[in-house]
């Protein structure tokens, strides 16, 4: 008999609830996205967001259990989302989380968001059969965080879903992360929220469109596996300020959106080429850097395996660049699907099942924590 454990995710702006087998196969992964509410103010409004997961979290962990065809009775464990997050969206989850667990008897387990991530990834090798070698160097790249960690099985006898791994935070943004990188210069360019999405579009049709303006690599002081990225948006500012001409399309594409025309097709025919260049040419430089740096550290810890989760790691250049360069460096280099690379409930449930079988569970004390760390 598996066991199945229901993961609840209300970090940020999405509500989510899954069940998961045996912490590898999923039976039901439901995410509601609050983008369409908070699109209009260029990023998350936490009070919103607390409010929204109150009124959808009831019926996304109904319709997990349904889609898993399961009751809440044959549930095994509840895991979920302690932090890092909005404290006032944790809390939903981590209230509701608590009622059920003592409601109906089953153990709480609480989880590390970031650590969520890095089970996406093993998630979706699972599926075609697959277990990642560890140690392994993963980088979690989303609107919240770009940090890199190394990650090494508590004991090196152990490979199965059941085991413990620790974590060593290698390296991480000392300013913006990639994906708030991203969602800034889409406002700059007058794309729209989130940036991510649309950015990754336009950048794919550039091509070899010219570059209007040169980003060179990041240098960071210290810690040679940091990143920053606020130098680059300020770069990509500087040159919209100095370069008038960019202004007319820019409040063209506003007034698009603002008319609720913000689907690709409407908004490439408002971009002239010399705005596909500036945006491939921001896109490099954040590929570039993430690409680098990640090499770096797994080369230096002489690691076989690379994870890449968040967000960001939906982005098509950073997955064929990983592909191509960990493949010439004989690494190998794992990316959940598009649908468990951003927030969703089914990396916390498989999150949660070493931690069930190894009894690190919570009681009814269990609070949020904003920064909560894994390493
Ligand atoms: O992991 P996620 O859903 O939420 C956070 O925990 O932040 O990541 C959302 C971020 C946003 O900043 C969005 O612009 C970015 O991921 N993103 C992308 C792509 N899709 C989403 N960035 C680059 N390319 C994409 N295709
Ligand atoms: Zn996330």
């Amino acid at each position: 008999m598996s066991v199945r454990i229901l993961g609840i995710e209300s970090s940020c702006d999405e509500t989510a609830a899954a069940v998961v087998a045996d912490g590898r196969e999923i039976l039901s992964s439901v995410v509601a996205s609050q983008i369409d509410i908070h699109r209009k103010y260029g990023g998350v409004v936490p009070e919103l967001a607390s409010r929204e997961h109150l009124r959808r979290i009831v019926p996304v962990v109904r319709e997990a259990l349904e889609q898993a065809k399961i009751n809440l009775q044959d549930v095994d464990a509840i895991g979920v989302t302690q932090g890092p997050g909005l404290v006032g969206s944790l809390l939903v989850g981590i209230t509701y989380g608590k009622t059920l667990a003592e409601s109906l008897g089953k153990p709480l387990v609480p989880v590390n968001h970031l650590e969520g991530h890095i089970h996406a990834a093993f998630l979706e090798a699972y599926k075609i059969g697959i277990n990642p070698a560890l140690p392994a160097v993963c980088l979690i790249v989303s609107g919240g965080h770009t940090v890199l960690y190394e990650i090494q099985p508590k004991d090196s006898t152990r490979t199965d879903a059941a085991a413990l791994w620790s974590y060593r935070r290698i390296g991480q943004t000392r300013d913006d992360a990639a994906g708030e990188a991203y969602d800034k210069v889409s406002k700059l360019l007058g794309l729209g929220y989130p940036g991510g999405p649309i950015l990754d579009r336009l950048a794919h049709v550039a091509g070899a469109t010219p570059a209007p303006v040169k980003f060179g690599p990041t240098k960071t002081r210290g810690n040679a596996l940091d990143f920053s990225f606020s130098g680059l948006k300020t770069a990509v500012l500087y040159h919209l300020r100095e370069n008038p001409d960019y202004l007319p399309e820019i409040y063209a594409r506003e007034a698009a959106i603002a008319r609720g025309e913000r689907k690709f097709d409407q908004l490439l025919p408002l971009c002239s080429q010399k705005t596909l260049g500036l945006v491939r040419e921001f896109q490099n430089a954040v590929v570039r850097d993430l690409v680098e740096r990640t090499l770096k550290a797994a080369e230096e810890l002489a690691v076989p395996t690379i994870l890449v989760s968040g967000g960001v790691a939906a982005n098509r250049q950073l997955r064929s660049t990983f592909e191509q360069r960990a493949g010439a460096a004989c690494l190998k280099v794992f990316f959940p699907s598009m649908a468990l690379s951003t927030d969703n409930a089914a990396m916390i449930a498989a999150a949660a099942y070493p931690r069930f079988r190894n009894n690190i569970l919570a009681d009814v004390s269990l609070n949020a924590s904003a920064s909560l760390p894994i390493a």
